[in-house]
This record gives C-alpha cells, structure tokens and sequence, in this order.
C-alpha cells in the first residue's frame, strides 16, 4: 500500500476517535433551542426528503379526495391532534411550536419562499408522514395510533383546502365534524375540540 493511502486511512482513523470521544464525553448537544451546524441540517434534510419521495412513489392517493365528508372528518382530527403543532386559520404560533426543533410546518398556509419550505408536499408523501412520522422530530407514526388509512386520507383531503380556509370556515368544517373520531385510541378520548365540553376538576375518566 502506498503511503498515500496509508495517510488517508490514518486520517479517517483519526477522524473516527475524534468523533467516538465527543459522543463518549457528552459534546454532542443535543438540546432543542440549539440549532444544527447548517451542514448538519442540510444533510438530514436531504436525507429526509430523498426517503420521503422514495417511500411514497409507490402509494396511490385515492381518488375522492375533494369530496367533503372527507374534508369535514379530517377537520375534527386536525383540530384534536394536529393543530396544537401545525396551527390552523388565524393562528400564528402556538407554545409548543416555538419550541420544537425542526419546527413544524404550518399546515394552515401556503409556502412562502424560504420561510417554511417544504410546507406543501404531494398528497402520497403527506400520506406517508402522517403514518409512519419522522424520527427525533416530534411528528408522531399516527398509523401506531389506531388511525387507519382511511382517516389518515381524510387529513390530507383537509391538508389540501386548509390554506384556502378563514378562522370562521375553518370552525365551521370543525364543528360539524365528528371531533376526535377515528379508531384506536381515540374511542375512549373524547377531547376532540368538536366533541369537547367542561367537566369538573378532578373528574374521573368516562365515556360521555
Ligand atoms: C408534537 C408536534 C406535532 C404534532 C402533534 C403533529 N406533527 Fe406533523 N410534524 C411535526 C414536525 C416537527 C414535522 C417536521 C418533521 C421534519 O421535517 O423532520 C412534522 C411534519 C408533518 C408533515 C410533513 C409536512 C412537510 O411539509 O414535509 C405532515 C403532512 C404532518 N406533519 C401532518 C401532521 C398531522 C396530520 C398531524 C395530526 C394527526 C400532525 N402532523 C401532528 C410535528 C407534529
């Protein structure tokens, strides 16, 4: 082997135990408030939406998904699960999305240049996110949940006109909806923003 190569693999040795160490004493930071080094994101980011187009060019997307019952039972769902994160008309920040790293999109408008690129991706990737979610992001695999396709094609449907909605249309879709309303988990927890209603402090939990 000639020492050119034996410099290139000491320096990749050397590169190595540098790494391991940083990672051992605990200099890898990874709090939230601290962003990526630039390279660092845009690695993850690239990675991101290279796996995302990948796994879903194989979904079809269904073919009704502007009919409106799925709009109307996708909006109960957002209400419930998703727009704490992914904000909804009228709403520009919420506590947890100021604190999230990546920070969610915003669902509830259309991309606006470089401020939150990406917000608007084909309907089979979104399909795909919403089942399987994204590691170390805060977005959830709602397919573990109890959320079968069928509820999480309703969220797209919702996810295609919810730019387009005022606060007041917005509501509306929400409150005819069936409020928090797909399988799982979600049977025994009515706290849907539709379905919701005051009890007492201290009320144990029950099925009305
Ligand atoms: C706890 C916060 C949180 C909740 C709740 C949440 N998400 Fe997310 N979601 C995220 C984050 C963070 C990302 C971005 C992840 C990334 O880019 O790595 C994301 C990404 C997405 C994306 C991809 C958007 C894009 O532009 O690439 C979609 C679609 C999505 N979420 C839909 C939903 C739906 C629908 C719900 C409710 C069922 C939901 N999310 C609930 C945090 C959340």
């Amino acid at each position: 082997m000639s020492r050119f190569f034996l410099g290139v693999l000491a320096t990749l040795c050397g590169l190595l135990t540098t790494g391991a160490a940083m990672v051992w004493v605990g200099g890898v930071d990874v709090a939230a408030d601290a962003p990526h080094h630039p390279l660092t994101y845009s690695v993850l980011d690239t990675a991101r939406q290279r796996a995302i187009s990948r796994a879903a060019s194989g979904i079809a997307a269904p073919g009704d998904l502007d009919d409106p019952q799925r709009v109307r039972r996708g909006a109960g769902n957002y209400a419930a699960m998703c727009a704490e994160c992914h904000l909804q008309p009228g709403v520009e920040q919420s506590e947890i999305r100021s604190g999230l790293y990546p920070v969610p999109p915003d669902l509830a408008s259309r991309p606006d240049g470089e401020a939150d690129p990406g917000a608007n991706p084909a309907d089979n990737e979104r399909f795909w996110v919403i089942k399987h979610g994204i590691k170390a992001s805060g977005m959830a695999a709602w397919g573990q949940g109890g959320m079968t396709d069928g509820d999480i094609w309703d969220l797209v449907a919702l996810l295609r006109v919810l730019p387009d909605m005022g606060p007041g249309e917005y509501a509306g879709w929400v409150k005819a909806s069936d409020g928090h309303s797909h399988g799982g988990g979600a049977a025994a927890d009515h706290h849907g923003a539709a379905a919701s209603h005051e009890h007492p402090p201290g009320t144990p939990p029950h099925k009305d």
